[in-house]
């Protein structure tokens, strides 16, 4: 070709990276590598290895041990045994690990680069440009925490000893976003890579050792889902942190229910990409070929469902396939490549399955002819208009480089299409109105919106999801707290080892020569006192097995009617910080006013010194989450980027909660207002021992301007409650403070939507101390954080 033909077609030519330095090192290995476990290598103990292969040639890279229980129960005792060391160290001590980790992984930047992109298949220009620079800023920012950890999270411990799973897709990032925040809040760690990618780990794992790393703090087991199952299911873990599918992140949901261990789950997504038609389309177009073409579309946050503006469809079609012409397919490690190999056969086959069933399900499929290398695992990039929204294609992850197109008229047709799913990961918004942007990146149920930009990570900015996306961050400060507790928490005594005041005679008699005033309580749902489907009643006794009164048998049709009431009454999600504030000092106000009776009739149960404390440290808890309404915010982090990311403390949405059996006012009100002060709508059980409160709450509810529906009180048998609410697909979160069995059966039962699971896990709470049953601790459960980037500067 000529020089003239050169600059007419601008083509670049092949820029191979030399994979000289990783292959030398492979060789020092022989090839072949054992765990890492106790700072050392270890052979697997049934002595079972499998290879570890380049998707661009098919070629073997090495053979990597297969870890068996006994691996695993190994590693997880070297991490136990370097727990209490690790962990009397001094802040600054763990910080300048985790500095000399940033500074060891920058070292060998260009040799973990050119490792990674030979074991998973993703261009060198990604591996070195963004995984692995992100990496380094990860260990960073947390030698930063580390250093920090103390002061800024004064009565939080670590949880102890963490098991890790991560997934093949980012393998070395994600070994730093789940090592780092572990290693500077003083936990120490067992990770399992996943099998198609375990060779970065394994590199991490000799950098561990270079930089003196105390052994026993970081242990790497290698193997597939069964190695993965045993770290989940030893007794010996805290806590579970998994990246992954949303099918395995069910299956470790289940595996972990009976047990205590701490879990954050990061899963799949189908992430809308949203094209308004003031958008710049040219930047939209730049933004699209990251946002689903980056690493061949095996990215969890990828924009895999492109949204347009109907006006702009067509223009838009156009320019993305120009663009798609323009794309380069091939080997991942020539520089000039925008698009690598596929990690694996069985993931291939995967895509083509799901774009097959598309097509049979009416889509359009369109695919550039670009060159595509003779051999190695390769998926063209792929466009897939006329898409039905409820198309396989459009509500499964398909995680390879297709990208399936529908449109939309209005910014609110935008937000129904964008939220049309069980996912919640990451949504991108492209507008050049600013109020566009941030009306709908409000409405999106997102952990992450990129308003005119996209796929942008930074270690101070929390990472996860909503609904069925997983729960928990990874990142920033709320990331930290995935791996800390309250420390009084972590050393609560089982609830039942403390006698409960209800257990006890009441310490002061309370007239009962009186005659009894008939109390009729009903179920309070929409803001109506409503009877029960069932038409039965509980009879309700005092401490000495009088009769108190009797409370509806609330059952699965009323929990049904509170459900729909607090998804109505949503609106309350969307008032003022200022008005929450103004209700609930109202609802103070009123029950100060009510405090003589309402303490009268609780004596009876809880004796009256307890009930009057009960009143009155409700009433306090009440300005507390008042004052709370307008003060537990957000943050804007500054990445090192020309962007803002606005980190916006979102409530989960409807939360059921089942309220502590003692206590049954106090214990009702820690909860609920905490709730409520976020802004979520409320179904709630209350204590099985006393339900009567119900009347009493009400009253305080009705003349308090608590809008309909904010805060539902069905009143019944407990258990059977929880079943329903756990099972009931349109909650949320639920919070569940009862015994060992009803937390147990909270988590099991709610694996279906995935929700965010709160409870004392059977340990007892001093609700008179406000130390424990009120603050931040239960805000952070009642939000998540939503995180906006919007681009800024010149
Ligand atoms: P996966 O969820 O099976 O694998 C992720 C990790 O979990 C691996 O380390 C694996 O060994 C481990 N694992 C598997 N079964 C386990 C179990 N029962 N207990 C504990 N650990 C277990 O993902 P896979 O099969 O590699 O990919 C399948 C699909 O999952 C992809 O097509 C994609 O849709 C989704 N995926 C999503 C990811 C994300 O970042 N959200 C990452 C990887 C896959």
């Amino acid at each position: 070709m000529s020089i003239v033909e050169k600059f007419m077609t601008m083509d670049y030519g092949p820029a191979p990276e030399d994979p000289r330095e990783v292959l030398t090192w492979l060789e020092r290995h022989g090839r072949r590598f054992g765990h890492f476990v106790g700072g050392t290598w270890q052979a697997p103990v049934a002595g079972e290895y499998f290879d570890t292969t380049d998707p661009s040639t098919g070629e073997k890279l090495a053979a990597v041990a297969q870890g068996s229980a006994a691996d695993v129960d190994a590693a997880v005792r070297a991490a136990r045994a370097a727990l209490p060391a690790w962990q009397s160290r001094t802040p600054h001590a763990r910080a300048r690990y985790l500095y000399a980790l940033a500074r060891q992984v920058q070292k060998h930047s260009r040799r973990l680069a050119v490792l990674e992109t030979m074991d998973n298949g993703k261009p060198i220009r990604e591996s070195r440009d963004i995984d692995i620079p992100l990496v380094a800023r990860h260990f960073y920012y947390h030698a930063g925490w580390a250093q920090l950890v103390e002061q800024e999270f004064p009565g939080h411990t670590a949880c102890g000893v963490v098991g890790q799973i991560i997934p093949w897709n980012f393998p070395l990032l994600m070994l730093a976003w789940k090592i780092a925040p572990a290693l500077a809040t003083g936990n120490t760690l067992v990770l399992k890579p996943a099998e198609f990618t375990p060779l970065s780990a394994l590199a991490f794992a000799e950098i561990c050792q270079e930089v003196e790393l105390p052994p026993g703090v970081v242990n790497i087991v290698t193997g597939d889902g069964s190695t993965g199952e045993a770290l989940v299911k030893h007794p010996d873990v805290d806590k579970i942190a998994f990246t992954g599918s949303t099918e395995v992140g069910r299956a470790i949901r289940k595996a972990t229910a009976q047990s205590h261990k701490k879990l954050s789950l990061e899963l799949g997504g189908k992430s809308p990409f949203i094209i308004f038609e003031d958008a710049d389309l040219d930047s939209a177009v730049e933004g699209l070929v990251d946002g689903i073409w980056l690493n061949q579309g095996q990215v969890c946050c990828a924009g895999s469902r492109l949204l347009m503006q109907e006006s702009i469809a067509e223009k838009l079609i156009t320019k993305i396939c120009d663009r798609m012409n323009n794309l380069r397919m091939g080997p991942p490690l020539d520089k000039a490549i925008d698009i690598g190999a596929i990690v694996a056969r069985v993931q291939l086959e995967r895509i083509q399955r799901l774009v097959d069933q598309g097509v049979a399900e009416g889509a359009t499929c369109w695919q550039p002819s670009i060159p595509m290398p003779s051999r190695g695992l390769y998926f063209p990039p792929t466009l897939l208009s006329n898409v039905h929204p409820t198309s396989v294609v459009a509500q499964q992850e398909i995680f390879g480089p297709v990208l399936a197109a529908m449109t939309f008229r209005t910014p609110s047709e935008a937000v129904e299409l964008a939220n049309n799913t069980v996912y919640g990961l990451a949504a991108c918004v492209w507008s050049e109105s600013v109020n566009v942007s941030l009306h709908v990146a409000a409405q999106l149920k997102a952990g992450v919106v990129w308003v005119n930009c996209t796929n942008l990570f930074d270690a101070s900015c929390g990472f996860g999801g909503y609904r069925e996306s997983g729960y928990g961050r990874e990142g920033g400060r709320e990331g930290l707290l995935e791996y800390l507790e309250p420390a009084w928490f972590k050393h609560a005594p089982p609830l039942r080892s403390l006698p409960l005041a209800i257990d006890q005679p009441p310490d002061e008699r309370v007239d009962f020569a009186a005659p009894p005033i008939d109390r009729t309580v009903k179920l309070f749902i929409g803001g109506k006192q409503t009877r029960p489907d069932s038409g039965y009643s509980m009879a309700v006794r005092g401490a000495d097995g009088r009769l108190l009164g009797e409370a509806p048998l609330g059952n699965r049709k009323d929990i049904r009617n509170a459900v729909e009431a607090a998804r109505k009454g949503a609106g309350w999600t969307k008032t003022t910080a200022h008005n929450r504030a103004q209700v609930l000092f109202y609802m103070g106000e009123n029950l100060s006013q009510r405090r003589g009776e309402i303490a009268e009739r609780l004596a009876a149960v809880v004796g009256k010194k307890q009930a009057e404390t009960e009143v009155s440290l409700g009433i306090e808890r009440i300005f507390s989450y008042a004052a709370w309404a307008d003060k537990f915010e957000g943050a804007v982090h500054n990445p090192p980027f020309r962007n803002v990311a606005l980190a916006m403390q979102e409530p989960v949405g409807t939360i059921g909660i089942v309220c502590p059996a003692a206590a049954p006012l106090l214990g009702f009100l820690s909860l609920v207002m905490a709730a409520i002060a976020v802004g979520n709508t409320v179904i709630a059980v209350p204590s099985e021992a006393y339900p009567l409160i119900t009347g009493d709450l009400y009253q305080v509810f009705e003349t308090s301007d608590l809008p309909d529906g904010a805060v539902n009180i069905v009143t019944g048998r407990s258990a059977e409650l929880l079943k329903v609410i756990a099972e009931h697909d349109d909650v949320d979160a639920i919070w569940c403070f009862g015994d060992e069995a009803s937390g147990a059966a909270a988590k099991a039962l709610s694996i279906g939507n995935l929700k965010q699971v709160f409870t004392n896990e059977g340990r007892a709470i001093d609700w008179f101390d406000a130390r424990q049953g009120e603050g931040r601790w239960f805000l952070q459960h009642a939000a998540q954080v939503k995180n906006i980037w919007v681009p800024y500067g010149e």
